[in-house]
């Protein structure tokens, strides 16, 4: 696996490459890296002859300065794993080559998706989320660009930025993968104890039972209290929020209309962790 830290040395790299008319696969992470991100390297490779994973904790997306000092950062680990995988090319930037500017201007009108749910929760985050995505568009310049079911909300907001910019990238959204009992697997479930992580099941659980729920006519606001009640049900979960929303949009759902795809959404504490996860509801 090649290794560059510099935008410039990346660039000159993809000449050859771009020049040859190869495939050219992006998958933006921030490290930390497990099965989750793995699977998106590996669908990556089915699309395209060059991967290029860039890890970079990016911190224009974070609120909290503690939660971007805290951000795990074990790239020995990562490197190796990468390589396992048979990820061609890393892209390791410092902040610096990222942000040569410390007063950069970005703003993008990612309309209601930045007012909702993760947008309400972390004011700013899809600005600087779309803020390196961006560059990493620009800098790659990839075919396809990979990125997680679990974060559906930053899914859709990737999605309008190439519409907003007109990009011409084919975005490719990868199934969740989770444990063998069900909790979606992040880099932050390792702050839980077992016993956190077995309270964590909760969200499956749950998102399942409303799936099921949905498939079999009950009404949204039925969902919302029957999912509420289940994680009320431990008294050391609190719930952040839930949702059902039209996939779209991401508004919340009042009713459910034939040929919209659907969505449910939540988001929890445990043990101080903030665990997120979601469930698409149509069959
Ligand atoms: P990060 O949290 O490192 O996630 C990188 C990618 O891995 C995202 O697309 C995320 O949805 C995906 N991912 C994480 N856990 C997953 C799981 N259990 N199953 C499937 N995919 C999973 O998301 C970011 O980084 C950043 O916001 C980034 C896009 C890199 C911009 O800085």
């Amino acid at each position: 696996m090649e290794i560059f830290n510099t935008q410039k040395a990346l660039r000159d790299y993809l000449i050859q490459p771009r020049a040859q008319q190869q495939k050219i696969a992006l998958v933006p992470t921030m490290g930390a890296l497990h099965e989750g991100h793995m699977s998106l390297i590996v669908e990556a490779k089915k699309h395209a002859d060059l991967v290029v994973c860039s890890i970079f904790v990016n911190p224009t997306q974070f609120n909290d300065p503690k939660d971007l000092e805290k951000y795990p950062r074990p790239i020995e680990k990562d490197i190796k794993l990468l390589e396992e995988q048979g990820c061609d090319i890393l892209f390791l930037p410092s902040v610096e080559e990222m942000y040569p500017r410390t007063n950069e201007e970005w703003h993008i009108d990612l309309g209601r998706l930045d007012q909702i749910w993760e947008g309400a929760q972390r004011p700013g985050h899809f600005q600087g989320v779309t803020q390196i995505v961006y560059k990493l568009f620009k800098l790659v310049n990839p075919d396809v660009a990979c990125f997680g079911q679990k974060d559906f909300q930053q899914v859709m907001v990737i999605q309008r930025m190439i519409e907003i910019k007109d990009l011409n990238v084919e975005l490719i959204i990868c199934p969740i993968i989770r444990s063998e009992k069900g909790l979606a697997l992040s880099s932050r479930n390792a702050r839980l104890s077992e016993e956190g992580k077995t309270k964590a099941l909760v969200l499956f659980n749950t998102l399942n039972t409303v799936k099921h729920a949905f498939n079999e006519n009950v009404t949204p606001a039925e969902l919302q209290k029957i999912a509420e009640d289940m994680i009320a049900a431990d008294p050391a979960i609190e719930l952040e929020y839930f949702a059902i929303s039209e996939t779209r949009t991401l508004e919340r759902a009042e009713f459910v209309e034939a040929g919209k795809q659907y969505v449910a959404h939540v988001v929890v504490w445990i043990e101080g962790v903030r665990l997120i996860d979601n469930m698409l509801l149509n069959d």
